[in-house]
């Protein structure tokens, strides 16, 4: 793995976020900025940072890239914690299906959705998955994202599943992003299990889990809980024996009818619960109780033109938001971080600091890293960003534009704008 001796001076902000994990309710307001900040990175983690001038004499510039930000902003990278990246196909016709009124469930139940993707991913080519994979994540670094969450679920099947984990796995041998496996195989009832989703949870127990748990090919098992998918009772199955095994829960809870998946993923002690859309009040408190990460989508809402996730309630209920993309073929094909600012803040009137809490921070917490990524302080990764611009506020104002001028991952310089969005570094 590549790593890089970098320094950063004379930014008009720094902004730190300085934590070890998740902040929680007003805490994701506390954003810590340096004026006229610099930091340094050795041998791709952070050593140093402060204001330039008590900085910058202390370490020998000859064995440093130095980069210099006036008039510019510092940030940590963003991390997405909840994409679905590798798929087979696309799904655009049936985009256009929804704007003529059919919903996304009535697309699901006549074999179309996730089902469609999951024939398209048996078809493709694992060097088809993987060119594919690689050119959305080069898309997602120009956007700033250094961490990046990824899932299975487009198999439904022992060959299919392995088959996406093992892609996803390849690529972060290889992409500057760093890539942390989700294993989904209860992502959608495949025909043959139709009406014997029980036993389909039992078939992954015994024969799907094991593998991926053996080959270390996933950190986190995660479950489409929703109505006329899996119950709650089925999702606790999959989730406690996943958790036995090692792994960590997440759960696709309350996304389009209230059926208790925010409080199971309390119950449980998950490490986040996803969507959120309809999750009651009662399952919001106990997810603040027990700290599990709210990781909210607002690309799907607005995709699926659904209500909003209760973003305010929830912070103001002392529950640690993320935000990600839920990059996928269906309910939200995009990779816009630029969206995702404007809807979080002008349609869940979350702050601008609250937002970037929820894309570093939170999300770091939201794959269990917060102590390692998320923020910039001294040990963690040298996964940075710079902005073209001389506040951190210029995100959501400028509304739909990328404006993200460098990145930076593991101390080294990966993407600049300035050089024609070139990427530099294909090899950790
Ligand atoms: O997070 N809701 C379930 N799963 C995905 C959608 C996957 C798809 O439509 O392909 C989501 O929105
Ligand atoms: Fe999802």
């Amino acid at each position: 793995m590549k790593k890089g001796n970098i320094i950063i001076k004379n930014a008009n902000q720094l902004v730190t976020f300085h934590g070890y994990e998740a902040k929680a309710g007003k805490g994701m307001s506390d954003i810590s900025i340096i004026p006229n900040g610099a930091l340094v990175v050795t041998n791709g983690k952070i050593e140093a940072f402060g204001k330039t001038e008590d900085i910058i004499g202390k370490y020998d510039g000859e064995k440093y890239q130095v980069l210099d930000a006036v008039g510019k902003t510092v940030l940590p990278g963003f991390v997405d914690s909840h994409t679905h990246f590798v798929f087979g196909g696309y799904r655009a016709e049936e985009f256009s299906w929804r704007l003529k009124g059919m919903t996304y469930m009535e697309i699901m139940e006549r074999g179309g959705g996730i089902l469609n993707t999951v024939k398209a991913t048996k078809e493709e080519s694992k060097e088809a998955l993987f060119q594919k994979g690689v050119k959305l994540l080069n898309n997602m670094l120009a956007f700033g994202v250094t961490t990046l969450e990824g899932k299975s679920g487009y198999g439904l099947n022992l060959e299919t599943e392995i088959k996406q984990l093992e892609v996803m796995k390849e690529i972060d041998a290889v992409h500057s992003i760093d890539v942390v496996p989700t294993f989904l195989g209860a992502h959608a009832v495949p025909p043959e299990y139709k009406g014997r989703e029980d036993e389909m949870i039992e078939d992954i127990i015994r024969d799907v889990l094991p593998v991926v748990v053996d080959r270390g090919l996933a950190e986190f098992c995660d479950i489409f809980c929703e109505k006329k998918v899996f119950s709650v009772e089925q999702s606790r199955r999959l989730l406690s024996r996943a958790i036995g095994m090692g792994l960590k829960a997440k759960i696709h809870a309350d996304e389009i009818v209230q059926l208790g998946g925010a409080e199971l993923a309390a119950e449980l002690g998950a490490i986040s619960a996803d969507h959120l859309l309809q999750a009651s009040d009662k399952g919001i408190n106990a997810m603040a109780e027990k700290g599990v990460v709210a990781t909210l989508l607002p690309g799907t809402a607005f995709s699926l033109r659904e209500p909003y996730a209760k973003a305010r309630y929830m912070i103001d209920s002392n529950c640690a938001v993320a935000l990600a993309t839920d990059l996928n073929p269906g309910s939200c094909f995009t990779l816009s971080i630029p969206l995702i600012f404007s809807l979080a803040t002008l349609y869940m009137n979350m702050s601008t600091e609250e937002t970037i809490a929820a894309l570093t921070i939170n999300g770091a917490a939201a794959l269990g890293r917060a102590d390692t990524i998320g923020s910039i302080d001294i040990g963690k990764k040298g996964d940075i960003i710079i902005l073209e611009y001389p506040s951190y506020h210029y995100l959501p104002y400028h509304i739909g534009v990328n404006i993200v001028e460098k990145v930076i991952k593991d101390g080294v310089l990966v993407y600049d704008k300035l050089k024609g969005g070139e990427q530099f570094c294909w090899e950790k």
